[in-house]
């Protein structure tokens, strides 16, 4: 993806070193991040300098290959299943971020070199599989279509390309004109944030709504189509993903409003049997009760938006029931999210 006339990936490994774009600044300062070692990597995945589902599992592959690259002859398994541990707790709902550790950690058995080229395979895939899936969605994307998206599954919650944006990116690509809805999904407002900021940059009109104006649009016949990413999808085809998905997808359901959810089988937990069995990270109660932001006089600003004293309760994530979705949009195929269809995925 560019920026600025540069081409760049959302996080990327160069020898010992992880490079990542910085999110918690956009979109008010584009800067790069440099973790040198395993444990400044989860930190940034624990603090949200890197998100989003393939993102946030590139950067667990590359922690892990950090991890074996520092550990010696001496303490070397040890070593490794204690940043294992480490890495697995940084968050808990994104289903790349175990898949990233179990496939890493086991290379790194083998030896140092296995482990990069392992994390490397991890994010290499990650952008090819997003980028048919863009090719896939596209062909669901009619000329004219207003499309509603939750949070930010784009290129920067990936290596690249993105989930729920790639399709909108090529549609654009396509010359069909396509208007997106971008919800600000509070508390972190990586809508208002992030998605804003890549849609900007790939200059597809869009304008940022409300987290409770959906529903009003799509009575108002404003909306043709909804696609959204995906933290954790069971094997019945239930969904985890950003806070609030789950009311879209009600709502879509209501007004006949086809609703997708776009995501690579890297996100697919087979072990999960429905979605009573995903994990939801609880946040801290800060995100919602202060905004992070910028005065006009350029400052950035934390303010308090809550009557002071309150307290607040911060699930990162819902979980959408199969029965609410059209199709996953898959790198194998849109699918009907039914455990039929997911098992062939399975064998894949
Ligand atoms: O908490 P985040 O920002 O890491 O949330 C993950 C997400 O980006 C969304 O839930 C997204 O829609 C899933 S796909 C990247």
């Amino acid at each position: 993806m560019k920026v600025n006339q540069r081409y760049y990936h959302t996080i990327w490994m160069k020898g010992s070193k992880v490079h990542m774009i910085e999110q918690n600044l956009l979109p008010f300062e584009f800067k790069i991040f440099t973790s040198r070692n395993y444990k400044e990597t989860c930190h940034a995945i624990k603090t949200m300098i890197v998100r989003g589902a393939g993102a946030i599992g590139a950067a667990a592959g590359f922690a892990m290959a950090q991890a074996a690259l520092e550990a010696n002859a001496s303490n070397y398994k040890s070593y490794l299943q204690a940043a294992k541990n480490e890495i697995d707790a940084t968050r808990p709902t994104a289903r790349n971020l175990f898949a990233a550790t179990e496939k890493v950690y086991k290379a790194a058995l083998e030896g140092k070199e296995a482990a990069i080229t392992a994390a490397q395979q991890i994010a290499d895939k990650d952008k090819a599989d997003t980028k048919r899936i863009g090719e896939l969605g596209n062909t669901l994307i009619k000329d004219g279509y207003r499309i509603e998206t939750h949070c930010n599954a784009g290129w920067l919650a990936f290596v690249d390309h993105g989930t729920a944006l790639a399709p909108i990116y090529l549609a654009k690509e396509a010359g069909k004109k396509v208007f997106v809805y971008v919800d600000e999904t509070r508390p972190r407002s990586q809508g208002a944030r992030l998605t804003a900021w890549e849609l900007q940059n790939e200059e597809i009109p869009f304008a940022i709504i409300p987290d409770n104006a959906g529903a009003h649009l799509m009575s108002k016949g404003m909306i043709d189509m909804v696609i959204v990413g995906a933290d954790r999808i069971a094997r019945n085809g239930d969904t985890a993903n950003k806070i609030g998905t789950l009311e879209k997808a009600i709502a879509a359901k209501y007004y006949g409003i086809p609703f997708y959810v776009a995501a690579p089988l890297s996100t697919f937990d087979f072990e999960c049997l429905s979605g009573k069995d995903i994990i939801i990270e609880e946040r801290d109660q800060e995100e919602v009760l202060y905004q992070y932001g910028i005065s006009d006089d350029g400052k950035k600003t934390r303010i308090l938006v809550a009557c002071p004293n309150s307290t607040a309760i911060n699930p990162a994530f819902d979980v959408t029931p199969a029965e609410l979705i059209t199709g996953i949009i898959t790198e194998h195929g849109i699918i009907k999210p039914d455990f039929i269809e997911i098992e062939k995925l399975i064998s894949i």
